[in-house]
């Protein structure tokens, strides 16, 4: 009896690596696509995966649906390690009705998610689907309205991130969009709410799929993904990169891990990256990499609203995340998409208790009425609640610009950075000088005999008295005015300092950020 009774799971379990059948493994495999079981152990280290739920099957009968009950019904969902650290999985499987989300696969995902909220480990889920399957109605609208429910639990609970690995259209993208990261696969994945024949009837116009939701689309203009790749691997590659740097719950500390680089270490060649003219441009990321632990700077949406730089890296083996402008595009103006994705950052960082590197850099927020319209004001004012509401320790560098409303908001001493840092090519002020004297000397200047050389007198006066570090840290908004080359060892201490930070917020249900 014992026997055949394992002999009948072993046949089960080698019908489960059937799928939705060889035909549609192999036009899966055609398309460059794999398929769910063999995603999730590419992701996982080996052996560790451990499945759940493999013989749930659906209920319905519908439209011929009892005529095949396949097992796991079009999800794969379990548990597993990666670099040795647990994680939850959940992979939709295109070979069984399109991956199509339904009633079983929900109960799934919401089972397997619960594990991972209880036990305070990252859920990673690998998209890959029709959709809401349009057989069992209601039910997989219901099993969708779970999924999402889940994810805002989640949120700020454990990471949970997001591969693309195929089609994801209509409501299902809300999934992928409650979550702290997407990572999109080129040419095999695409989102959209409303696909191409839907826009085509309802606006006349005509675009593919492609263009509307690709990977490129969304990495660059929309702002949906955090990452883009050339292939099923190379995302995986991204999901196990960006894990080193997470802790697994809000919990945990953020991982330390040992590095090689000298915590002393001084580069001079940061003395000179700050151009002497005010308005030449430089790239930050030079700054970065060159101050945290050589090779650890990993850039998120570095093709979105390059105005602004986020990532992840390290400084003495703690994992930090960096925010930063980026003087070579748009002179480091804040616009709105900057601001949006600098202020999620910013809220991922202090729910996952990773300390906040920020380094400033910037004339403003950009003006124009396109800007104005789009509401940047709500947008830009996410930065200021963001930084002010962060209770993980928070340093601030600023290399040069720091500019009216850019200054203030850039994680200074007044929205309660712990620690801010000037070099001495910092520029605080209301406004530019050239901006100051144009307007406080206005009826000056149109009198003056020269006025050109009157203008260029005011402005180097203006400069001398104002275009420094030196007035703000007289008052003590300035902690410190370093030389560049000493940065990475003093954001080092000042992070050790303040390694068991302890603050709170008023007691309140929770804020109401500007959305
Ligand atoms: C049931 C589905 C399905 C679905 C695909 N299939 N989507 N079955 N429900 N939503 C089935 C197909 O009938 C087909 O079965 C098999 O999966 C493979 O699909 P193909 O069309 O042959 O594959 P392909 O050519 O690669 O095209 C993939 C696709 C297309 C672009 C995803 O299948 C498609 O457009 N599907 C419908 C997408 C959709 O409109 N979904 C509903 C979105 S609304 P057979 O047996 O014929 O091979 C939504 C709302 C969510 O999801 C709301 C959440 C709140």
């Amino acid at each position: 009896m014992m026997e055949s009774g394992i002999k009948k799971l072993q046949d089960l379990r080698e019908k489960l690596l059937e799928g939705g059948g060889k035909d549609r493994i192999e036009a899966q495999h055609s398309k460059g696509k794999q398929t769910a079981r063999e995603r999730v152990l590419r992701l996982l280290d080996e052996g560790s995966f451990v499945e759940i739920d493999a013989f749930m099957t659906h209920r319905h009968s519908d439209f011929g649906m009892d005529k095949s009950r396949p097992l796991g019904d079009g999800l794969v969902a379990g548990f597993g390690k990666i670099d040795g650290r647990r994680v939850c999985v959940f992979a939709q499987d295109f070979t069984v009705l399109g991956g199509s989300f339904g009633e079983v696969a929900g109960q799934k995902v919401a089972k397997i998610m619960d594990l991972a909220m209880d036990a305070g480990v990252p859920v990673i889920g690998l998209n890959d689907s029709g959709g809401a399957r349009i057989q069992e109605g209601v039910s997989s609208l219901a099993a969708y309205g779970e999924l999402f429910y889940r994810n805002t639990l989640a949120s700020g609970v454990v990471p949970q991130i997001s591969v693309m690995l195929g089609p994801c259209a209509g409501g299902a993208v809300y999934s992928p969009a409650l979550t702290d990261f997407v990572v999109m696969t080129k040419d095999i994945s695409n989102m959209f709410i409303t696909g191409p024949e839907v826009i085509k009837t309802v606006t006349g116009e005509v675009v593919d799929t492609e263009t509307l939701g690709g990977a490129g689309a969304h990495s660059t203009i929309s702002g949906v993904a955090h990452f883009a790749t050339g292939s099923e691997d190379e995302s995986f590659a991204v999901v196990r990169t960006l894990l080193s740097y997470l802790p697994s719950n809000n919990a945990e500390a953020a991982p330390l891990v040992e590095t090689a680089d000298d915590p002393w270490r001084m580069d001079t060649e940061l003395n000179t990256i700050v151009p002497p003219e005010s308005n030449s441009a430089y790239d930050m990321k030079e700054i970065i990499t060159r101050v945290f632990d050589r090779g650890t700077f990993f850039e998120v949406m570095e093709n979105f609203a390059q105005n602004a730089v986020i990532g992840f890296a390290r400084l003495h083996g703690q994992s930090v995340g960096v925010v930063a402008q980026q003087p070579a595009v748009m002179g480091g103006a804040i616009d709105i998409n900057a601001a949006d994705k600098m202020a999620r950052f910013i809220r991922f960082c202090d729910a996952f208790n990773l300390p906040l590197i920020t380094f400033s850099d910037s004339p403003g927020f950009l003006p124009g009425v396109a800007q104005e319209h789009g509401g940047i004001i709500r947008h830009g004012a996410k930065i200021v609640y963001a930084f002010s509401e962060a209770t993980v320790p928070k340093l601030t560098v600023i290399t040069r610009k720091g500019y009216g409303g850019a200054y203030i908001v850039m994680s200074s001493k007044h929205i309660h950075a712990d620690l801010v840092f000037a070099w001495p090519s910092a520029e605080i002020a209301v406004m530019g000088a050239e901006g100051a004297v144009n307007i406080l000397y206005r009826k000056e200047l149109t009198s003056a005999e020269k006025p050109e050389e009157e203008r260029a007198r005011l402005v180097a006066e203006f400069r001398e008295k104002f275009s420094n570090p030196y007035r703000a840290a007289a008052l003590g908004y300035v902690d410190d005015v370093i030389i560049p080359a000493e940065t990475r060892p003093r954001l080092i201490a000042a992070l050790e300092l303040l390694r068991d930070k302890q603050s709170s917020q008023p007691t309140k249900k929770h804020g109401c950020m500007p959305l």
